[in-house]
This record gives C-alpha cells, structure tokens and sequence, in this order.
C-alpha cells in the first residue's frame, strides 16, 4: 500500500473544503510541524538552518526554547489522530524529547525526523514500543533517518568523520527490534537531499535502503531559501524568493538515476517516496534544470497544517509569522487576520514562487509537464 500517497489525499480532501469556502479560515489543523530546536550536532553543507547553526545568537537564545509544558499544550489543540512532527535542528538533542514523544503519541501520529546518530538502542527500542497499530492508530507512525550519501561522502557532507557507520548501525538495530516485536510501525525512512555531491549514488543508497530492511527511501529535492530568519521572525512573506538549486548539478546523472530507481522501485520492498510527493519526476529534474512551470501548481498545506519554531512562533510555512504562542493563544493564531490574509493571498496566487521545490506543491488539475517516464 502507498501509505504517503493515502496520507496526503486524506490531508488534501481535509484542506479542499475551507480553502474554497473558508474566506481564509480554517478547520482546526491536522497536522503540527515543531521546529524543537535549532542546536545540532551536524553541520550538513546543504542544510536550510545552516546560516543559523552557528549564529551566537543561537546560544542566548537557548534558554528561550519552549518547555516541555508548552509544546505539549498546542499538541492537545491538533485533531485527535492528528500527525505531529517533530523536527529540528536535531530533535534527538532535546533531554525531554521521549517526554514529548510518549505525549503526542497517546493521541496522534508522531513522525520524527533525525540525522539518526543519537538514535541508540535504548531510543529505538521505545519507538518500537510506542509503534502504532495501523497506519490510522495513535502512537510512533514513522521515523525519517536522513543519510545522506554512502560511506566517507556522508561523512563529508554531515562534517562529522564516523557517523555514517555509526547512524547505519543505529539504523540496522532498529531494524532488528522491530522485526522481533513483530511491528509494522513506525515505519523507518532512509532520506537525502539530492545533491550533486550524492546525485551519482541515488540508486546505490536505493540499493542499501534495500538490504538494510527500512521501509522507505526518500530522495528530496534540494530547497534553496535559508531559513536565517528563526532567530527573528520578520513576518514578511517572501513569494517571489527564488530557491535556486545549488550549482554545478549534474541534471543529466539526476535523469539516469531517477529511471534507475524506477526500476528497481518494480521489484522492491522498499518504497521509493520522491519529495515533493506531489510531482512528476520530470518536474523534480525541472527544478534542478531551472525550468519548473508552476503555472499548474497549487497548495493547500496552510489549510490543514501548523508550523511551530523553537521558540513559540507560529507559521503556516517558510519564515512568515503570524504569531507566538507565549502572547496569544495557538488557536487564536490559526485564524487570525495575518494567518487568514496569508491563505487568502496564497489562493488567489495559487503559488508562490518561493514554493518550487516545498514538499506541499500540488498540481491543480491534472500534471501537465515534463513526465520523465510515462
Ligand atoms: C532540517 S532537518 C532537521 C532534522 C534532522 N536534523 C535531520 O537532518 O534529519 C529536516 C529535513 O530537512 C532536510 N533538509 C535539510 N536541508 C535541506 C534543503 N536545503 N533542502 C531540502 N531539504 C533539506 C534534511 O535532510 C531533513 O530530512
Ligand atoms: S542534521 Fe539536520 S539540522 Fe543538522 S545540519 Fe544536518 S540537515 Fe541541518
Ligand atoms: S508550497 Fe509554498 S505555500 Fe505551500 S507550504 Fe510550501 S512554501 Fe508554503
């Protein structure tokens, strides 16, 4: 089963409804995105936070971060079966991140995304344990490992020499303990951001995703507008930023190894997820070739979904605010004149051109251009 695309039409149908005949309000969201932290232990050289990593304003601040208390609070607010995701800077570094988990998976779907080197045995085992029933059940749904290239490259990448045998060995163990518990969930996703310092290896990892028994292997198209303005959320929209892929990209490798992974996709038990979910692999080797016609794209993500910054600012997505959960309460903020004036410009836009390459783009109406493989 193809539980991603189920997932996103379920979200989809869920957003379609208001986003028509809301004037800019919405149903209470289904889906929270926490940004937990800006700390990380990486220094990956195509991370969106990496302007901010070592900003010194990153460690005055650090005190600022939200409680347990507080993060918990807005996760009560989000539809019951809801799916929370928890995500960073590195979310593993947080000392009450099980506390946080163990919270929002009583009643949601909780989704981590990690770079995977604090994920020890004793983290995986109780993500095992706190593995949901079904994809439509409360508790661990899935857990996003990013590993991203093979060998000393990831190491290169990531800046920290060691770690790719140390993240596939926490990868391998986790593996294993959910095969003895007998689980389904979470699910365990192998990412990377496609890159031209990984691009020639996309199948090869494919490949490893495939021996190493995770359930996923999820490319991601690279998104280029730096998220600089955690620290202080300017509450601008920015529609005509341009998230230019990195240079020197190799478009015809990226061609060869999408057709690769398609095939080997036939046979796999791996399944092959390319971020945005939403696109036609030709219009993901469209972004990397500067030739992405959002002329037939929409989103509908504002709808259904929150974001929260480490800090208690509250965001549809990208760096606009429309408020902090410290002066306002978060319901109040999910429909406010500036989260409502966002919705209404976005639908009258469709789409900005800052979203090429955001995971949420959709397609309005039937996808039009550049199919890679019919
Ligand atoms: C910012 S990271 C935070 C979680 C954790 N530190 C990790 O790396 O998995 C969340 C996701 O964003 C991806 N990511 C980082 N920089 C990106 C970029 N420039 N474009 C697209 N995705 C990016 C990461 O690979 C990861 O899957
Ligand atoms: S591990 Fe995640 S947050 Fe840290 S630098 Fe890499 S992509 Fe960025
Ligand atoms: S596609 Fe654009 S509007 Fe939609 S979530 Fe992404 S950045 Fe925001």
């Amino acid at each position: 089963m193809n539980y991603s695309k189920l997932y996103n039409f379920a979200v989809e149908s869920y957003a379609k409804l208001p986003y028509h005949f809301g004037g800019g309000r919405a149903f209470r969201p289904l889906s929270l995105f926490v940004e937990l932290t800006y700390r990380c232990n990486f220094r990956c050289n195509m991370c969106q936070f990496l302007n901010i990593l070592d900003d010194p304003r990153l460690n005055e601040k650090k005190g600022e971060e939200l409680a347990t208390d507080e993060i918990n609070r807005v996760v009560d607010q989000i539809s019951g079966l809801g799916l929370i995701v928890f995500t960073g800077g590195e979310p593993l570094l947080r000392k009450d991140i099980m506390e946080l988990v163990r919270h929002a998976a009583r009643r949601h779907k909780v989704y981590m995304v990690t770079n995977g080197i604090l994920l020890k045995e004793d983290v995986a085992d109780e993500f095992v344990r706190l593995g949901g029933g079904t994809l439509f059940s409360h508790g661990m749904a899935s857990v996003g490992i990013s590993l991203e290239a093979l060998g000393p490259r990831h190491d290169e990448i990531v800046q920290v020499p060691g770690s790719f045998e140390k993240i596939m060995g926490n990868v391998r163990h986790f593996v294993a303990a959910k095969k003895r518990a007998g689980k389904t969930f979470p699910l365990v996703w192998l990412k990377c951001v496609i890159t031209s310092h990984n691009v020639a290896m996309l199948d090869d990892m494919y490949a490893l995703a495939e021996e190493a028994g995770v359930d996923m292997f999820n490319p991601i198209t690279y998104y280029g507008i730096p998220a600089t303005d955690r620290l202080a959320m300017t509450g601008e929209i920015a529609p005509d930023a341009s998230p230019v892929p990195a240079d020197n990209f190799d478009t015809a490798e990226l061609r060869r190894q999408l057709e690769k992974m398609r095939q080997r996709e036939k046979t796999s038990k791996v399944q092959l997820r390319i971020t945005p979910p939403g696109l036609t692999d030709g219009d993901v080797l469209a972004v990397y070739e500067r030739r992405l016609d959002m002329g037939n794209k929409a989103c509908y993500t504002p709808w259904s979904s929150a974001a929260l910054s480490a800090y208690g600012d509250v965001f549809p997505c990208s760096n606009y605010t429309v408020g902090n959960i410290r002066q306002t309460p978060f319901m109040e903020l999910w429909n406010n004149g500036k989260m409502t004036g966002f919705r209404r410009e976005l639908k009258k836009r469709k789409i900005f051109k800052s979203c090429a390459a955001c995971c949420s783009m959709v397609y309005e109406g039937q996808p039009s251009s550049y199919p890679l493989i019919d």
